[in-house]
């Protein structure tokens, strides 16, 4: 049988066209689980709603959770083997670190880790390296907490921002499963 995924996108627009690439790769080996925030339900230049919405239930044959409520019997119910958060805002990041539980997406996080079970980031902000760094500093010195291994995309011209590397998600979900960090966390574009 299939091991579950929990799978949430949070508000980095930019990146659902390759996160959604990298799911349905994902979704050959793991049963998906989409979990949606607010934000990411938000229509944008980079992709409408409906849209992603369509994309998602396409891909695993489930609506999104989207709300905290639905999100919240992931815990006692021991849906999920893994959570993968992809795209990881800076935003939720913050809150990641700081145990604020907003969101379906922070509501998923709070319910899974106390099953003691790996949590997968694939990160995507212009802020890697400014505000939300102590925040992936934090994260990455917490306990069943994983990256998608990242780099500085474009260090020329956004300095701060750092992206994970969206190829090598499955990976580094095999790798989290077993509760281990796919290395190097630090890659180069
Ligand atoms: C078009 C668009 C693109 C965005 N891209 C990013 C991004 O790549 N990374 C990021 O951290 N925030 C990005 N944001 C800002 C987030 O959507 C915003 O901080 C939001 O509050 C995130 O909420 P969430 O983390 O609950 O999804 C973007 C916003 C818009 C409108």
């Amino acid at each position: 049988m299939k091991k579950t995924a929990g799978f949430a996108l949070t508000g980095s627009h930019c990146t659902f066209k390759k996160a959604l690439a990298a799911l349905e790769k994902l979704a050959e080996s793991y049963d998906i689980f989409p979990i949606v925030s607010p934000a990411a339900l938000t229509d944008t230049r980079f992709f409408k709603s409906e849209e992603l919405v369509a994309r998602l239930e396409g891909i695993s044959g489930r609506k999104p959770i989207s709300s905290i409520r639905d999100a919240e019997p992931i815990g006692p119910g021991k849906l999920l083997d893994i959570l993968i958060i992809c795209p990881c805002t800076g935003n939720t990041l913050a809150k990641l670190a700081h145990g604020i539980t907003d969101t379906a997406v922070t509501m998923a996080f709070k319910a899974h880790l106390r099953n003691d079970r790996p949590v997968l980031l694939g990160i995507s902000t212009n802020d890697g390296l400014g505000a939300s760094a102590q925040n992936i500093g934090r994260l990455l010195n917490t306990k069943n907490v994983f990256f998608v291994p990242f780099c500085q995309d474009d260090p020329e011209n956004k300095r701060f921002s750092l992206v994970s590397d969206l190829s090598l998600l499955t990976e580094a979900a095999d790798c989290a499963l077993r509760k281990t960090q796919l290395q190097p966390v630090i890659r180069s574009k």
